[in-house]
């Protein structure tokens, strides 16, 4: 039975792999968290791969707070290149598989239609700066290696912009929200799909692919599309802002064109409203 491996088990996208794992019994899963695998601590990611064998690891432990990474990019740059660069150290010794999940935010916007895998790169910001610097460690690496980048990931699980969305409105505040990015929310359950089928295949050149649900949105159009499923927040006030301020600088434009992943995975992500709406049917009533 082909084993693997999932960093970063407390986070939202590693939750989601744990409810999709049920669709792969042909793997065998382990699951760990930053206290029992932290991928920053370069002597116990050697040992762990040292004394353990595995088919594939899906990386998904990350510095994720976009707004904090500013004011401390060394924690961010220390899990998100540094740690990654140990995970794919380790993977190309031991021949292990490495999926490396990272971001749209690798772009800087600019582009007026969607991004494909080979367009430059160019961070605003030291979270996509340090994502971007994690790519280059998996690349370099040897390891066999897919890096798959998403973009406005949410789930049912931990901190996202659905689960804010729904905890405001649910104490009835009302709420403003930016026009001022476009992008793609993907539901972290589909995410979780396309990687295990990626590692259930493993048919296609080895390299980076894009993977979100399909079609566009602002945030605000999120939000009233969060809002607009749950009929109990019909007296919530959805206003739009041009200008959001940030420490961050966020890119305008990041839609991922995803055309590469689809025909070697099979890999069909739905528009990303459908997804939004089945999160929901599914959630709805059990919070
Ligand atoms: N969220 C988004 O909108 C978004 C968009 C595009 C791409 N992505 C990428 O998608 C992936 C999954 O993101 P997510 O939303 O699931 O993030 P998440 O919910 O923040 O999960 C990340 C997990 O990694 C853990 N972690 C942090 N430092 C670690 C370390 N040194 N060793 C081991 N684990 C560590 C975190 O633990 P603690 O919380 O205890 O630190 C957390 O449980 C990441 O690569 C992220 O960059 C996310």
């Amino acid at each position: 039975m082909r084993k693997i491996l999932i960093t970063g088990s407390n986070g939202q996208l590693a939750r989601c792999i744990a409810d999709a794992a049920v669709r792969f019994p042909q793997f065998a899963f382990t699951f760990l968290d930053k206290s029992e695998l932290d991928i920053t601590d370069a002597a116990a990611v050697g040992a762990y791969f040292r004394g353990n064998s595995y088919y594939a690891c899906i990386n998904t432990a990350a510095y994720t707070n976009v707004e904090k990474a500013e004011s401390e990019p060394e924690r961010a740059y220390a899990v998100n290149a540094e740690g990654v660069r140990n995970l794919a150290v380790n993977c190309a010794e031991y021949d292990v598989l490495l999926l490396h999940v990272s971001t749209d935010y690798v772009f800087d916007g600019r582009k007026k239609v969607s991004y494909v895998e080979t367009d430059a790169t160019n961070p605003l910001n030291v979270y996509g700066a340090s994502k971007l610097k994690g790519e280059k460690y998996v690349t370099e690496s040897g390891a066999r290696h897919y890096i798959v980048r998403t973009s406005w990931l949410y789930s049912q699980y931990g901190h996202n912009f659905y689960n804010t969305i729904v905890k405001h409105a649910s104490a009835g505040r009302d709420l403003t929200i930016t026009t001022e990015q476009t992008g793609t929310p993907t539901n972290a359950n589909d995410l979780a799909q396309a990687l295990l089928q990626i590692v259930q295949d493993e048919s296609a050149d080895y390299g980076v692919y894009h993977f979100s649900n399909e079609g566009s949105a602002t945030w605000y159009d999120f939000a009233n599309a969060i809002l607009d499923a749950h009929p109990q927040f019909k007296e919530v006030t959805l206003a739009k802002t041009s200008h959001y301020p940030t420490f961050a600088a966020r890119p305008k434009n990041s839609v991922l064109e995803t055309d590469k992943i689809k025909r070697p995975f099979k890999i069909a992500p739905l528009n990303w409203e459908e997804s939004l709406r089945m999160l929901i049917n599914s959630t709805y009533g059990k919070e």
